[in-house]
């Protein structure tokens, strides 16, 4: 069984030990999971590659750990417990047992469509359970899973399956989602118009009742090539350093990356950071509200809780579906023991009013989690007061697609948690805050850049096709570290503190946006000649999206152009990036080399320009007060 830490004085033993013997901690913790061949080494690596190994010549499969290990234990516990998105529907469960009958045969269809180890599968699909049985399929047979979150457009799904150069597409025909419903097929097929030539196959999973366009070359039926198949499929052998899979995310420049996380490290880490991050106990029934689409749905969805042998709960709705009481309803109804969720969320169901949470039984719950950005101090108290009545741990847990698993937070009814802190390093993270030299910086209560100075085993290992992208954005800031993009602040007691971005990406309800990414969407409308985009302060969403473009003026209405603009962002990346606020301008605030001035539209969108510095070096500086006056 994997190590779960009881105290405080156990957090700093094994936090210690951690840091001094870093190979053997991990060795440890590995050694609980079952090897078809154990490792030669336990890590080497080297930051400069970079190039990071741990467990090489290990050899496993993760699926056998997800889910083969249990069968004799808890092979009749449920594994997935799966809420819909209509409340009158029929809940769907899935003991252990039937996971591993599904997934096989899921797997054996996959096979028999040809695809093979190490071949690219990508995942187009709602938050059903055929997701998370599809996404195990594929590593039961070795093929790489691209998850690309159903809200993403055609254009934005085509750029990821290319990249991929993924030989299949798994969708559904439709998605629920609230009161709407999504043609999710027409837009695999609006993909496939565009782009994806390497795609060979796109299997359907018939979730609704609706109509999709058919094309007999390409198209297939999950339930006619799954329902078939033999339930028994053996797991392939795999390297600890074989890719397991792939997700895109936005970095500060150009297109999404895609990160690539490998088997054995990325396993042994998100079971350990599980089990100890939510204090795990047997039969304990946990919800992650995120959709499986983001990293948080990978580790702490599927992979990690199923490691762990728990049960895992998804959730196909929105919070505010039939009403804002929905998450609090489905709380009671399922006795939920450990609730993840994310400050948009909060935020949001906060502003609907206390009456909601109030209608419902919350007494079975225990941990309360917040991930995917800051989280305000109003927005922490109330979901201690309302959802915890004061009497529930919070753990805000920071960390990162790249991290693979949660990085730093309190360890709940272990260590303290003080509002708006993701507070303290898991076991094995050498977490340090640099000054912009790079110079360590030591003392507390101070501020400076996140860095990590020492690998973990859920790492990134590379970006997918482009190992110096990795290099350049992660590992060439400082030498030696581990570069994170965000900023954060260390308090007197070394409690951190994690403020945001400090390059230009932004995060609107917990969705990482790259301004360059929105920028050259705006860009692609007609009427557009250049564009800048920023993130300012917003109540619901943390950050909301505000652009100034520059315009040839060749339309008739303003209105209409605004909207265009919203459309032509929605069809490139899809509608989480429409900008909130576009404002139109003559000229774009730049230094004499031509560089926008980020610094200044971000202080105007944020309504905080009374301070703007010296704008006298400006190219343009006539444009700053025009800009200032028309701001929104
Ligand atoms: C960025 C990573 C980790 C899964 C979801 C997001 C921000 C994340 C926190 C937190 C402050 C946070 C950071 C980070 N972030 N969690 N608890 N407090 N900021 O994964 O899409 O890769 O985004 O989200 O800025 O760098 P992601």
């Amino acid at each position: 069984m994997t190590y779960q830490i009881s105290s405080l004085e156990d957090y700093k033993s094994t936090y210690k030990r951690s840091i001094e013997n870093p190979e053997s901690f991990w060795a440890e913790q590995a050694e609980h999971f079952d090897w078809k061949k154990k490792w030669d080494n336990v890590l080497q690596w080297d930051f400069d590659g970079p190039s990071i190994k741990w467990f090489e010549g290990g050899k496993l499969n993760i699926t056998e750990n997800c889910l083969d290990r249990h069968i004799d234990t808890r092979g009749d516990q449920v594994a997935i417990l799966w809420e819909p998105n209509n409340e009158d529907d029929a809940v769907r469960s899935y003991t252990y047992k039937e996971l591993l009958a599904e997934v096989c045969k899921c797997a054996n269809g996959l096979k028999s469509l040809g695809i093979e180890k190490g071949d690219r599968v990508v995942l187009y699909m709602p938050m059903v359970p055929e997701l998370a049985i599809a996404v195990l399929a594929c590593a039961r047979i070795g093929a790489v899973h691209s998850v690309v979150f159903a809200g993403f457009s055609a254009q934005a799904l085509a750029d990821r399956v290319d990249d991929a150069q993924a030989k299949m597409i798994i969708c559904s025909d439709h998605n629920n989602r609230g009161a709407k419903n999504i043609a999710v097929k027409q837009v695999v097929d609006d993909a496939m118009d565009i782009g994806c030539n390497s795609v060979n196959h796109v299997v359907v999973h018939k979730n609704t009742d609706g109509d999709v366009n058919w094309s007999d070359d390409v198209d297939q039926w999950w339930h006619e090539l799954v329902d078939v198949q033999s339930d028994q499929c053996e797991a392939e052998e795999m390297d600890a350093e074989d890719m397991l899979f792939i997700l895109y995310t936005s970095g500060s420049t150009g297109k999404p990356k895609g990160v690539v996380h490998t088997c054995g490290g990325y396993m042994v880490y998100t079971c350990f950071s599980f089990k100890n991050v939510f204090q795990y106990k047997e039969g304990d029934i946990y919800w992650c509200t995120a959709d499986i689409g983001w990293i948080t749905g990978h580790s702490y969805i599927v992979y990690g809780p199923l490691l762990a042998g728990a049960t895992t709960m998804m959730f196909e709705g929105v919070p505010t579906y039939p009403d804002a009481g929905r998450f609090w309803k489905i709380c009671e109804k399922h006795k939920v023991n450990q609730f993840y969720t994310a400050p948009t969320a909060i935020r949001a169901l906060m502003a609907c009013g206390d009456e909601w949470p109030a209608k419902y039984d919350l007494s079975d719950l225990k941990v309360l989690g917040s991930v995917g950005e800051p989280i305000n101090e109003e927005a922490w108290h109330w979901y201690d007061q309302k959802i915890g009545k004061g009497n529930v741990p919070i753990i805000d847990t920071w960390w990162q697609t790249e991290t693979g698993g949660v990085m730093l937070t309190p360890l709940p009814g272990i260590t303290d948690a003080k509002p708006t802190y993701a507070s303290y390093p898991m076991p094995g993270v050498q977490i340090c805050l640099v000054d912009p030299d790079g110079n360590e910086l030591l003392e507390n209560n101070c501020e400076g850049l996140l860095c990590i100075k020492f690998p973990w085993p859920s790492m990134l290992r590379t970006t997918y096709g482009d190992h110096q992208r990795c290099k350049m954005t992660y590992f060439s800031t400082f030498e030696g570290m581990y570069f994170t993009g965000d900023g954060a602040r260390k308090d007197e007691d070394g409690r951190i503190r994690v403020i945001g971005r400090v390059d230009d990406v932004i995060n609107v309800s917990g969705h990482r946006m790259g301004t360059a990414e929105v920028e050259n969407a705006i860009n692609e409308h007609p009427n557009v000649i250049e564009s800048a985009v920023v993130g300012y302060p917003h109540d619901i969403k943390g950050q909301g999206i505000y652009a100034y473009v520059i315009t040839d003026e060749a339309f008739d209405s303003v209105g209409d152009f605004i909207q265009g603009v919203k459309d032509v962002v929605s069809r490139e990346i899809g509608p989480i990036a429409k900008p909130d606020k576009i404002q139109i301008v003559s000229g774009l605030p730049k230094t004499r080399s031509g560089k926008i001035m980020r610094r200044i539209l971000r202080k105007i969108a944020s309504g905080d320009a009374s301070n703007l510095g010296d704008i006298s070096t400006l190219l343009n500086p006539d444009v700053v007060k025009e800009i200032k006056d028309n701001a929104l």
